[in-house]
């Protein structure tokens, strides 16, 4: 534990969470609750809601919820003692940094010697070793000018360079494994992860250096290396470039596929291009981005992967606070053929006022679906005209705002040459549709009920519903009045079916045995996201405490009943029992 649980308890206490909720959110009071529209998806009606009697949050849309640290974790992309540092400061109270856990050491440890790597790598690329590098940055028309601005370096080719320069520098072969700059080889022994690549720090919007990605020089595969998921590094809430794009004096920010690109942009003046790093967009890059910006342009590239990747930006951008566009890259006539391009080639070849003007150009995302739809039909044929209708007229009915409804309504039927009047009445048409087939999928969840209760998050997923219903009774129970509970725990965690809820129950019965207030706020630091989300899930459901002790027991009875069927009888596929018994000691929970 990083910090001492006392100042946690305190911490909690002096930051409630409407009032913190409320600097972020508009919250309007419903009942004992509060509701507003959820920061963590995008939403037209109120679904996120704040007890002030739990002092915690929940949204029933997209299941995220914890108390005020999770919170501010989420909302401000910190990790947890950031988060703290981030609420003691607010409640003005000192932060006891001497306790700092061994966690958090280990933390400020890798992004020292990640900052050493990259000033090693840097240091490399000026060398003879790094010759072939500064050859490939110079085939690739990369300046020394934009090499340095990025940091870019040379990992060598040599098995440890790196190690033994870091070990000499005093770090230990742990902190380099932890880092993902080494790798553990089959004899016990470790070597650079890195070897023989072009290297691009990965520099976070605080300016820590949080991971590496290293390119190729040639053909081969694999063409990109990452860092793995490190302490300090989570590639969902990390873009490429923004530590320099979010100085930039451009209006809006450019999203491009790869690093080259982002650094080849930058060099032609477009100083606010990033890029994911090989993942779709993610909600928590947006949210990032909504610091600097309300408006993009997505540049993928003209390949299909490129498109696939722009229609999912694109859906998880719907109705959001951005406005969007996207730059169609057009394709290269090479030797009589067409091939694809990105932007860099793009640059490259046709310069950066031909960019400039395809960026003034670029279509929002309304039109470019348009347009894919039109792609996929031959509008000289009856047949397919009709099949483009429909499609462009689900397209359309999806649109929540009038006007542009009736312009695009106006410029599809121009497409497939029709009255507008016609267009309409297709639209309309495929709005009932909606309605249906909405309606139809809530009824399929009506019956379906055994699906309801299942955790949103797959990995929590319960194998046995009776006994995991049983334990959330247990764990709502225990949290909502806790006098129902002799002194003596009355079920083991280890006798829950899910392990997950099993976590949540161990967890709250340690700090009780520990005397602390149990309150879903203060365990922020033990339970990890997923967790959380279930716990706030769970409370949300009805409980009579009249009827308390009476229900209690029978929780009890259940989850021993179930637990039973699966030690005792050896119901539990062996195999499986082993399994989970492997991953739960992995991540620490299996009690021995
Ligand atoms: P080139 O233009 O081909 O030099 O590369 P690029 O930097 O533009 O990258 P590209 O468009 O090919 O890929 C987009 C991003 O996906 C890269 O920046 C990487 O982060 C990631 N990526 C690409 N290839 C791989 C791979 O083989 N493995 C992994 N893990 N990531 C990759
Ligand atoms: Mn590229």
């Amino acid at each position: 534990m990083a910090f001492p649980q006392s100042f946690l308890d305190e911490l909690v206490a002096r930051s409630d969470i409407a009032d913190v909720v409320g600097q972020y959110v508009a919250l309007t009071r419903k009942g004992s609750n509060l509701f507003g529209l959820c920061p963590f998806h995008n939403e037209k009606t109120p679904s996120f809601s704040v007890s002030p009697d739990k002092q915690i949050y929940h949204c029933f849309g997209c299941k995220k919820g914890g108390g005020v640290i999770n919170f501010i974790m989420e909302i401000e992309n910190l990790s947890f003692p950031d988060a703290v540092r981030f609420l003691a400061k607010r409640a003005n109270m000192e932060v006891p940094e001497e306790e700092q856990g061994r966690e958090s050491q280990l933390r400020a440890r890798i992004l020292a010697l990640n900052r050493d790597a990259a000033r090693f790598y840097y240091q490399c690329l000026q060398k003879p070793e790094g010759a072939a590098v500064a050859e490939y940055l110079n085939r690739r028309r990369i300046t020394r000018q934009t090499a340095v601005r990025f940091g870019l370096g040379a990992s060598l080719d040599q098995w440890d360079a790196l190690i033994q320069a870091m070990t000499h520098k005093g770090y230990s072969k742990t902190e380099l494994l932890s880092a993902g700059l080494a790798v553990q080889g089959k004899n016990g022994g470790i070597y650079d992860k890195f070897r023989n690549r072009l290297m691009f720090p990965v520099i976070d919007v605080r300016g820590d250096v949080v991971a590496f990605g290293g390119r190729v020089l040639d053909k081969s595969e694999p063409k990109y290396m990452n860092s793995q998921e490190t302490l300090v590094f989570s590639k969902r809430r990390v873009l490429y470039g923004l530590n320099l794009a979010k100085k930039s004096k451009r209006p809006n920010i450019i999203l491009c596929e790869g690093n080259i690109d982002v650094v080849t942009m930058h060099q032609a003046g477009f100083d606010n291009a990033v890029a994911s790093m090989g993942t779709a967009l993610t909600t928590e890059q947006t949210r990032l981005l909504s610091r600097y910006t309300k408006e993009l342009v997505l540049c993928y590239d003209n390949d299909n992967a490129g498109q696939l990747a722009t229609a999912r930006a694109l859906e998880i951008l719907d109705n959001s606070e951005f406005s969007v566009k996207v730059l169609r890259l057009p394709q290269r006539l090479v030797d009589g053929q067409y091939v694809k391009q990105d932007a860099d080639d793009f640059i490259k070849f046709q310069g950066p006022e031909a960019f400039d003007r395809l960026l003034n150009g670029s279509e929002n995302g309304i039109a470019f679906r348009m347009t894919q739809i039109a792609g996929r039909h031959d509008l000289g044929d009856d047949e397919q005209r009709v099949a483009y209708c429909e499609e462009v007229s689900d397209l359309l009915a999806g649109l929540e705002n009038a006007v542009e409804r009736e312009i695009y309504t106006t410029r599809a039927a121009q497409a497939a040459h029709i009255t507008p009047e016609a267009m309409k009445l297709e639209v309309q048409r495929a709005f009932k549709r909606r309605l249906a087939r909405d309606k139809r999928q809530r009824q399929r969840q009506e019956l379906n009920p055994a699906a309801a209760l299942q955790p949103k998050e797959r990995d929590l997923r319960y194998t046995n519903v009776r006994s995991a219903m049983a334990e959330e009774g247990i764990i709502r129970l225990l949290v909502l009045d806790e006098g129902l509970f002799p002194q003596e725990a009355p079920i083991q965690p280890e006798q829950f079916s899910s392990p997950a809820l099993g976590h949540i129950y161990g967890t709250l019965l340690q700090a009780r045995e520990a005397g602390r207030p149990l309150s879903v706020a203060a365990l922020a630091g033990e339970l990890n996201t997923e967790e959380m989300g279930l716990l706030t899930n769970l409370l949300q459901k009805p409980v009579s405490l009249a009827n308390g002790v009476q229900a209690l027991e029978d929780y009890i009875t259940i989850v021993r009943t179930e637990y039973d069927k699966r030690s005792g009888q050896g119901t539990m596929d062996p195999l499986l029992a082993a399994q989970e018994f492997r991953k739960r000691k992995r991540e620490g929970k299996q009690e021995l």
